[in-house]
């Protein structure tokens, strides 16, 4: 049978969170942040490799998959503050970091206010840039859209740039599912969080003061963070390694999960991430 989780429910900065926490207590954690406007399933092949050798904790952000919205408007500096409340009440006092696009903005942020709370960074297809203009004008016209024609519209206007060309043919049931995601995704919280996004700060004058091991991966034909946004991150982190995924493109995790998990693997169990543990 295929892995679902516990889906379990905590209370934390004023809104219910859903989670699953899998694998031994003791083993080295990972948490895991997903991209916008899916929810923590998309993280469901990782879970199930992952779990054997590591603590794998997977979340729903705030009005995603089964979270509550709470009351506060939704940004990038707000999902960081759930992200930290949540690992106070796991009881998570470090953690591997691992955050795909939107996930991976939070991540960025997260290292740049908190960096003593992470031993490591993994980000995929993700940026340290800020929307340009054209960007946020887009996602003004996105929220119009939404309001106007709902979430089924935006997931067929946006499924075309989240996978490869090649997994059309071979992903029939994985693209299904993350349409679902992007389908049950309330319209209040696709556009709230199309604000949150479009406002987001930059990071990149940040990422020198990155001192942890951080591994980028990202999907050789992602179209929405392409592989230049990267190489940009690649070069900026000092000691960071970069790989890119083959037959995948924005969600390298569901479409290529056998070379994505390897890559998390290799990394969380080398030498200098696990010094960060001690
Ligand atoms: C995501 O996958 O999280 C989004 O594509 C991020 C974005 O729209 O900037």
């Amino acid at each position: 049978m295929r892995y679902t989780g516990k889906n379990l429910i905590i209370t934390v900065n004023n809104h219910a969170v859903s989670y699953n926490d899998e694998g031994p207590d003791d083993a080295p954690v990972i948490v895991f942040i997903h991209g916008f406007p899916l929810n923590k399933s998309m993280w469901n092949a990782q879970v199930e490799e992952l779990e054997y050798s590591f603590r794998v904790v997977t979340y729903d952000v705030r009005g995603h998959g089964g979270s509550g919205t709470g009351d506060e408007d939704f940004s990038i500096e707000l999902f960081v503050k759930d992200l930290l409340c949540l690992m106070d009440a796991l009881k998570i006092n470090k953690t591997v970091l691992c955050g795909l696009s939107m996930g991976g903005y939070i991540a960025l942020s997260a290292i740049e206010k908190y960096p003593k709370r992470f031993n490591a960074l993994i980000l995929c297809n993700t940026s340290c840039k800020a929307d340009t203009l054209e960007a946020k004008s887009n996602r003004i016209k996105a929220i119009e859209s939404v309001k106007e024609n709902g979430a089924e519209k935006f997931a067929e206007e946006n499924l075309n740039n989240l996978f490869a060309p090649e997994s059309f043919a071979t992903m029939k049931i994985e693209i299904a599912v993350v349409r679902e995601m992007i389908v049950k995704t309330s319209v209040q919280t696709l556009c709230n969080t199309l604000l949150a996004l479009s406002i987001r700060s930059e990071t990149f004058s940040k990422l020198q003061d990155i001192k942890v091991p951080v591994l980028i991966l990202v999907g050789k034909k992602d179209k929405i963070t392409p592989t230049s946004f990267s190489h940009l991150m690649h070069e900026k982190i000092k000691g960071s390694s970069m790989y890119i995924i083959d037959h995948a493109g924005h969600l390298s995790n569901i479409e290529n999960p056998y070379e994505f998990n390897e890559q998390i693997t290799k990394f969380v169990e080398s030498g200098k991430v696990k010094a960060m543990n001690i």
